[in-house]
């Protein structure tokens, strides 16, 4: 440790500013905050795409006690940027038999069954022991679209149970305790009925394609070989 110690939000979201992650870590380390934990955020995609900024994020993650990491799920796992920085800030730990430090994590998932994360979040409890880090435990969120990007007060009645379940795991945090079995609990709850969110979500989907005057091409399949049915 090299600095004031505490909790490094690593925000894997593969957009460059506005996120859903972002919009989940900025609330809890708000909430922090106003706890007297000091928090700080990183993004990831561009730290481990340049090789000239591995100082920085070795040096990030050096100065916390406590890494946090808040990511979308892409294809049922942790986007590519985060594999990748869990496979260095892994390799950089063992090099430097670097002491313990708590893990964290929050995924969240355009499907609405919050389920769809478990995979990733066993993958982060896997890098907790090959980087002789402690799990503290993992959430789950599910229709992570209806954040929309914005803050999380300014996002709807629909995300009340979520800021709900992270002011649960800042009262934690805050006293150094583990994420509540009760936040794991009240982020995965469904925040609408599904029929309705598969229904808005298609017609999103559609309202994207038209926009893009794409909207008569949805059911296209350009990579089907032509003998195929
Ligand atoms: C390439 C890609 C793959 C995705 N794969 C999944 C998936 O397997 N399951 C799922 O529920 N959502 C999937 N999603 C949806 C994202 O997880 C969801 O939109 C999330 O809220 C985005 O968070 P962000 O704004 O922090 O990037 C995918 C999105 C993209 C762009």
């Amino acid at each position: 440790m090299t600095g004031t110690p505490g909790i490094l939000f690593a925000v894997g979201s593969q957009k460059p500013a506005a996120s859903n992650s972002r919009s989940l870590a900025d609330y809890l380390a708000e909430k922090l905050r106003q706890r007297g934990v000091p928090s700080k955020q990183i993004h990831i995609l561009p730290l481990v795409r340049a090789e000239e900024r591995r100082n920085e994020l070795f040096a990030a993650v050096d100065d916390a006690d406590f890494l946090f990491l808040v990511f979308p799920l892409f294809v049922d796992s942790q986007p590519w940027s985060v594999v990748r920085f869990m496979e260095l800030v892994a390799a950089h730990r063992r090099s430097a038999n670097a002491g313990p430090m708590r893990l964290a994590a929050l995924v969240n998932s355009g499907f609405p069954e919050a389920r769809h994360n478990h995979t990733a979040l066993a993958i982060c409890r896997q890098f907790a022991v090959e980087s002789n880090m402690r799990w503290a435990g993992g959430l789950a969120l599910g229709s992570g679209a209806v954040i929309g990007g914005k803050p999380l007060p300014e996002a709807g009645r629909t995300v009340r149970p979520v800021m709900k379940a992270l002011d649960m795991v800042a009262d934690a945090l805050a006293d150094g305790r583990d994420i509540p079995a009760e936040a794991i609990a009240l982020m995965a709850r469904p925040l609408m009925p599904n029929w309705i969110y598969r229904n808005v979500a298609t017609l999103g989907f559609w309202w994207t394609a038209r926009k893009n005057g794409v909207s008569g091409k949805l059911r296209a399949c350009p990579f089907s070989s032509p003998v195929e049915p």
